[in-house]
């Protein structure tokens, strides 16, 4: 048999699905009476995935169970052909269609920003962003399903899961975090009383910004650095998922510059 996991990730978790379902099948063979089949595993991810740590646990895997005779890595999007044609019994899924093979050209072609500071703009955009949203997963996911029944054998099955952080999560979300003016500053200690103020300067932090966080991967590393326990605490392992996202969406035009102009108070 051959069992695929596309959009594996790196670490422990990358073989956990692929190690539930070869154990499903041993056991539903044990139930019947049949001898087990013996398994190809194969697990699929963006080339620039850690398939060192992925090759390792393969390994470990293979060793622990007696059904599993090959193992390897198929690197590529999972939005090509990745496998040869009525060549697999079961691909797996999980947490990993919602990644589309691109942000919906209609908004960067007319640099329509996904999440404008301004809320009355952003929230009539809203429908036309979610919209474009819409149309690229419903090309890509259509694409995704052609692609596989290829690759399929007749009768062969697919198991897909979504995830999405949850509405009441998302909403009850609140970094603790404020970025004052200079005013507000001088304000607030002439109003408390107990310091008078000799000097005060403000610096451009723009300046180490333009070298320090000029890429959007030194940006979100930024981010990670000053956010991930909070992050973590709050919505659970997610921060891979986060960083991926926001590298996606500051790598967008004009949208880092955006970014850092309007936080530089906050981030020095
Ligand atoms: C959130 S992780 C899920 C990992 C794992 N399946 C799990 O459930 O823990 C999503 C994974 O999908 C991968 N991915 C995203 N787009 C992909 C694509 N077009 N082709 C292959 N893998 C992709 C990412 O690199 C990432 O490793």
């Amino acid at each position: 048999m051959m069992i695929v996991d596309v959009g594996c990730s790196s670490g422990p978790n990358a073989v956990a699905l692929i190690s539930t379902a070869t154990d499903a099948i041993h056991g539903n063979c044990l139930q019947i009476n049949q001898p087990p089949p013996e398994v190809c595993v194969l697990l699929n991810g963006l080339p620039d995935n850690d398939f060192n740590m992925v090759v390792k646990n393969l390994v470990t895997l293979r060793q622990s169970k007696k059904t599993i005779v090959v193992t390897g890595v198929a690197p590529g999007s999972f939005y090509e052909r990745l496998f040869t044609s009525d060549s697999l019994h079961l691909v797996c899924s999980s947490n990993s269609l919602h990644w589309l093979s691109k942000a919906p050209e209609d908004l960067t072609r007319n640099h329509i920003p996904v999440y404008d500071i301004d809320e009355h703009a952003r929230r009539e955009r809203l429908p036309m962003v979610h919209e474009a949203y819409a149309q690229q997963f419903r090309k890509d996911f259509s694409l995704y399903l052609e692609l596989r029944a290829k690759e399929l054998v007749s009768g062969g099955r697919m198991v897909i899961s979504l995830g999405v952080i949850d509405k009441a999560k998302f909403d009850s979300f609140y970094v603790p975090l404020y970025g004052s003016s200079s005013e507000e500053l001088r304000e607030i200690i002439e109003a408390e009383g107990s310091f008078s103020i000799r000097e005060m300067r403000v610096h451009d932090p723009r300046t180490y910004m333009t070298t320090t966080l000029s890429t959007p991967t030194r940006f979100v590393n930024n981010l990670r650095a000053l956010f991930e326990p909070i992050i973590v605490q709050h919505f659970g392992k997610v921060m891979d998922e986060f960083a991926m996202a926001a590298e996606l969406y500051w790598s967008l035009d004009g949208s880092l510059q955006e970014e850092r102009a309007r936080t530089s108070r906050t981030l020095c």
